[in-house]
């Protein structure tokens, strides 16, 4: 992707692309950070706003952000070799590929915000929450490790719910309609969440921890 990528960054960026192993092979998180730290992925980063602040409020965390889209990776990796962030590998393509090579209880949490609904019948397998999706996370994280969620999409919002509940063995917490990320107590607004609220649109998420199955109050 030439154009994508001008040579004064590219060295920049492809210092921080990662290689996936073949198939049957796992990541090695110390080996990709050089250093044992809290793991995190966030999938469908979309321009990097969400990922790249994220990562710079936890520079003791280490992320993997992975990204579809060519022209949106491209922004993504680009931001995040401007900001320096060598807390931040990247990888684009589809998110069940690198899931696939996650080392099982090894990730501390798994970001996807503002997922693509795929709202038609005959698409609906391709939402990153489906039926398979609190199967195989659960054995990727770590004890205590956790799923974030937003939507601005209520049906999709209300259909996530159902697949973690129905699973079992999930604690849920601070479900519901959100309120706008509080930079005082260290929230991070998405790229797709600052629009959807410009935009008049309500913003619904929860946070999904191995537990036993409760129901959790909002915090603060
Ligand atoms: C609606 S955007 C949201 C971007 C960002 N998370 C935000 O909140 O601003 C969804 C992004 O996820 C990416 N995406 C969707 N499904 C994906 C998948 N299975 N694997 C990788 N990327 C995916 C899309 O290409 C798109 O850029």
């Amino acid at each position: 992707m030439p154009d994508l990528l001008k040579p004064d960054i590219a060295p920049e960026v492809h210092r921080r692309e990662i290689t996936l192993p073949p198939e049957g092979q796992l990541l090695d998180w110390d080996v990709l950070f050089g250093r044992p730290a809290p793991r995190a992925i966030e999938i469908g980063t979309g321009n990097g706003f969400f990922l790249a602040c994220e990562a710079a409020r936890l520079p003791d965390w280490t992320f993997i952000g992975v990204e579809r889209e060519p022209l949106y990776y491209y922004k993504m990796a680009r931001r995040i070799a401007r900001a320096k962030l060598d807390n931040v590998r990247t990888w684009r393509g589809e998110a069940l590929d690198l899931l696939r090579r996650v080392p099982p209880g090894s990730l501390d949490r798994f970001y996807c915000y503002f997922s693509d609904p795929w709202p038609k019948r005959r698409h609906r397998r391709r939402r990153v929450y489906n039926q398979d999706f609190p199967p195989l996370i659960e054995q990727l994280l770590a004890p205590a490790g956790e799923v974030w969620f937003k939507t601005d999409a209520d049906f999709y919002f209300n259909l996530t719910v159902t697949l973690f509940r129905r699973r079992g063995g999930w604690d849920l917490l601070d479900v519901g309609r959100l309120p706008l990320p509080d930079p005082a107590r260290g929230e991070v607004i998405s790229n797709f969440e600052r629009k959807a609220r410009e935009a008049g649109r309500e913003v619904w998420g929860f946070r999904a921890r191995r537990g036993e199955g409760r129901l959790l109050p909002r915090t603060g």
